[in-house]
């Protein structure tokens, strides 16, 4: 058995590019969705695996990352005197939920980058890493299975989902050998965003990770691709490819996972949280009942 996993790693010094002008003077991390910004919920999961000690790789026009969970004395005081202890509570919730620690990214040199960014906070242990864009529905735990892996097998842990074929080109894909888990599958290759043909498979790499510190000496070695980046993906093949090493696995999700990165995902994931919600959900589902109906006529037209 290892010793407890506690750390996890949140890359987030993306630009964001993709939502502005949004995100021009705001993270991206920071978008709401229903009523709590898109990192919140990413923190949340990783602290109810049990992971308590935070980093974030940040840059420039992040400094609302760090506010978001640090206390506001202002507000607080102000709430307090009015005596809205909900709205209190709702304020404190970001504020002590782990124990936070920042570093910058410095140089935009990618996802594997990034990570390495980590090594001297993270030392000799294995840890997590939990990109922002994805969503796991709280519902449906994933990254405390991938945390029993990771200690029963002693080796690094990738989070698979089985896409439609015209997305795989979007992640990472793996080569998967069978195990004697039907959720565990062994990861014989991976290829960074491979167009649908070159595929090996329809598995899909999604943004959770557990992987061993020997990742850090892995990505020193890992040669920069095409427009400088150092890809993650890239890393963890030399890994699953190194018969010393104790290989790499992948952990088969089959839950609810909202890919808030992409604005029509984003927008789908805001509605189906709401509506599944007690205070939202019941006028929310009334209302696109009513709105769908109206827009059909409409749209059938076109
Ligand atoms: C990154 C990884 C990719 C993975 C994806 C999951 O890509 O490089 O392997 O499949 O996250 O969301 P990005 O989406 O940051 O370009």
């Amino acid at each position: 058995m290892n010793e407890r996993i506690t750390k996890a790693v949140i890359p987030a010094a993306g630009l964001g590019t993709r939502f502005l002008p949004a995100t021009k003077a705001m993270p991206k991390e920071m978008l709401p969705v229903v009523d709590k910004p898109a990192i919140q919920y990413v923190v949340e999961e990783a602290v109810s695996a049990g992971l308590t000690d935070i980093l974030m790789v940040t840059g420039r026009n992040k400094n609302a990352l760090e506010n978001h969970f640090d206390r506001v004395a202002e507000l607080e005081a102000t709430l307090e005197a009015k005596g809205d202890t909900a709205k209190l509570e709702t304020v404190n919730e970001s504020t002590g939920l782990a124990d936070m620690h920042y570093v910058r990214q410095g140089d935009p040199m990618g996802l594997g980058h990034a990570v390495h960014r980590a090594k001297m906070h993270v030392g000799d242990e294995p840890f997590a890493v939990l990109l922002g864009d994805d969503l796991i529905d709280a519902r449906d735990p994933l990254l405390s299975r991938m945390l029993v892996e990771q200690s029963r097998r002693d080796a690094s842990i990738v989070a698979l989902l089985e896409v439609d074929p015209d997305q795989i080109h979007l992640y990472g894909a793996a080569a998967v050998e069978s195990t004697d888990d039907p959720e565990v599958v062994r990861i014989t290759g991976l290829v960074e965003k491979p167009a649908k043909e070159a595929a090996p498979s329809n598995y899909a790499v999604i943004g959770r990770y557990v992987l061993k510190p020997e990742v850090f000496d892995v990505l020193e070695g890992t040669t920069p691709c095409r427009g400088g980046e150092i890809q993650l993906t890239d890393a963890l093949m030399t890994m699953a490819a190194d018969p010393g090493s104790s290989g790499v696995y992948g952990v088969v999700f089959r839950g609810r996972r909202y890919d808030t990165g992409d604005k029509l995902e984003y927008i789908k994931a805001v509605v189906q949280l709401a509506a599944e919600r007690d205070d939202l959900g019941p006028d929310l589902r009334a209302w696109l009942a009513a709105y769908v109906t109206e827009l059909e006529p409409v749209f059938a037209s076109h």
